[in-house]
């Protein structure tokens, strides 16, 4: 069928304000595609974190000033009741955030904090309920022993507990997950690792991701697009080679040109060398 429009899994259209401040969102306008990795890249202060807020619907409204419509999956987001937002939010729209340490409960064993998300949103037998959190962990290539599930996050290094969030995040097979600077927090190896596994569950599971950073080159190796955002809007949006090859937008042009550049090295021969005259 050619020309068929395919109905996009979330299209947001929001402006958003934070009490009698200017708005912090302007007409901001994306959409994401089902199976979607879309980064969304913009600097500190930009509205990012208050777009995924909105998303979920964890603004207060009153507090906020929010218009314009969220449509994910038939539904207006922004007309939702708090208890339809709450049986989404875990379930079908998942979330994952900076700290993990500070996210996971300090004075619980993951193994209770895992039962609990599960519990959240579904029945069944504890059996059951142990298999889904062992099949989660799995999937994201932590241990699923009884040793590991009695550790309390501060015997888990940074990189294991941001595993255990996403295990968690994933436990419903939600449709969308939102990682809002999932990896910021993190060393560039852990890093690395926890951008391939986002992309791993991508493809396994079909999951669209919103991946939320500041920083454009983590967003490059594992976004099918990327959507910038300038002054509360979304200045420029295209695949992840048209950002980097042609950037038509000002801002874009100069978030690229500020990325990092190797030089080459010189040899440690010439460095002995050159410290010893
Ligand atoms: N609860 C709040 N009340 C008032 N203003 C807020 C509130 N939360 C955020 N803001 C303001 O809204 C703007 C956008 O903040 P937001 O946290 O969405 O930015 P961000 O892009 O996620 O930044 P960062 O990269 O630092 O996480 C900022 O000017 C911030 O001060
Ligand atoms: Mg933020």
């Amino acid at each position: 069928m050619t020309g068929a429009h395919v109905e996009p899994l979330l299209s947001v259209d929001v402006s958003v304000r934070y009490a009698d401040k200017p708005p912090v969102l302007r007409d901001l306008k994306v959409e994401l595609q089902r199976g979607e990795v879309l980064g969304l890249v913009g600097q500190s202060g930009s509205g990012k974190s208050t777009l995924a807020m909105t998303i979920l619907g964890l603004l207060d409204k009153k507090q906020c000033h929010i218009e314009g419509a969220i449509n994910f999956q038939g539904s207006d987001l922004l007309q939702l009741s708090e208890r339809q937002l709450r049986a989404l939010r875990g379930r079908t729209i998942a979330l994952v955030l900076q700290s993990p340490l500070s996210a996971l409960n300090p004075a619980l064993k993951i193994r209770t904090q895992l039962k609990e998300a599960w519990r959240a949103h579904a029945s069944g037998s504890p059996a059951d309920c142990l298999l889904k959190i062992r099949s989660a962990l799995q999937n994201v290539s932590l241990p699923s022993d009884d040793g590991f599930l009695r550790k309390y996050p501060s015997q888990m290094s940074v990189g294991q507990a941001q595993r255990v969030l996403i295990a968690m995040a994933i436990l419903h097979r939600p449709g969308l997950l939102i990682a809002d600077e999932a990896t910021s927090a993190l060393d560039v190896i852990t890093q690395s690792e926890i951008l391939s596994l986002f992309r791993e569950l991508n493809r396994s599971t079909g999951m669209a991701i919103l991946y939320i950073s500041h920083d454009l080159a983590s967003v490059a190796g594992i976004c099918d697009r990327i959507a910038i955002l300038h002054q509360g809007a979304i200045v420029e949006c295209g695949t992840t080679q048209q950002i980097f090859d042609n950037p038509y937008h000002e801002y874009t042009q100069k978030l690229i040109a500020a990325l990092p550049r190797i030089r080459s090295v010189p040899p440690a021969s010439k460095i002995l060398s050159a410290s010893a005259t």
